[in-house]
């Protein structure tokens, strides 16, 4: 199946009480672990790409013939989007052209004012081309490809405005960081996630830094209406693990244990069983 928006998996995901994951890229393992776990599991995916990651991939139009690739040589039937993960004004431009299906236009830094004008333009040429757009209000805290964040929580007022615009997915600060969480991380602010949701209605709302959030607080999330929740370093985590244990262990040094292949099998293991994880944990297992 080619590559889809993220509109309708996510409005059933709201509508069903559930979310999708969005899963970050950084190589082909990556890549075909993220899809084949979706593939097994019948649940939609969002492949999130950084502009970092991007680069390091050579470049959105390598990315987007990737995916493709794998999309018809590996039988995915379940629905995948790829998405640009805190994209720049330029950045966004750019994917739109190379042929991502979804967008996410970080205006966080801007003025308000000026988020909103670069966001209205977006919005105009993602709906001309069928691709979904989402915006983020209030900063994510921590630090991800550069982009640095302080984990303010979004004023619910300037969210329902980015949401008025039309775009089709919201992320909203509400104390979620990029990375690993601190010891003396207080949680997520329910309060703030709650006036969000009472005045953005039926608007998916994105979850960002799923990476180390206790179950309860995921689900209470989605409780509130979240639909989309972002995971990456988690990933990166168990595949840097694997793959320690395995030369630890002196495998790459036996018999023809230093074939990329052979050693990059326990992280690309490591990947699927992280991503299965998330999915049963989001309750998107058998939603596609
Ligand atoms: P984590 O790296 O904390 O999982 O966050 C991922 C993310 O939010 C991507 O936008």
């Amino acid at each position: 199946m080619a590559l889809v928006n993220a509109k309708e998996m996510l409005t059933k995901a709201k509508e069903g009480h559930y979310a999708v994951g969005q899963f970050n890229i950084n190589n082909l393992e990556w890549t075909k672990a993220i899809l084949l776990t979706a593939q097994e599991l019948n649940s939609p995916v969002i492949l999130g790409v950084s502009e970092g990651a991007g680069k390091y991939m050579c470049g959105y139009k390598t990315v987007v013939g990737m995916v493709n690739g794998m999309l018809e040589e590996l039988n995915i039937t379940v629905p995948v989007a790829l998405h640009l993960d805190h994209g720049s004004y330029e950045g966004a431009k750019a994917c739109i052209e190379a042929g991502f299906s979804s967008i996410m236009f970080d205006g966080s830094h801007y003025p308000i004012e000026e988020n909103v004008e670069k966001t209205k333009e977006l919005i105009g040429i993602c709906n001309q081309k069928g691709l979904s757009l989402e915006a983020e209000v209030g900063s994510i805290g921590g630090e991800e490809d550069g982009v640095i964040g302080a984990g303010e929580c979004a004023d619910p007022k300037e969210c329902k405005m980015i949401a008025d615009l039309g775009v089709t997915m919201l992320a909203a600060g509400i104390g979620n960081i990029h990375g690993k969480y601190p010891a003396n991380w207080t949680g997520l602010n329910f309060d703030v996630l709650a006036a969000i949701q009472e005045l953005t209605g039926k608007m998916p709302l994105v979850l960002h830094g799923g990476t180390g959030i206790p179950s309860d607080m995921i689900k209470k999330a989605i409780d509130l209406g979240v639909s989309k929740i972002n995971v990456n370093t988690e990933c990166q985590l168990a595949f840097a693990d694997a793959t320690r244990k395995y030369i630890e262990a002196g495998k790459d040094q036996q018999g023809k244990g230093f074939d990329p292949r052979k050693l990059l099998a326990p992280g690309f293991e490591a990947i699927k069983a992280t991503v299965k994880e998330k999915m049963e944990l989001f309750g998107s297992v058998n939603k596609a």
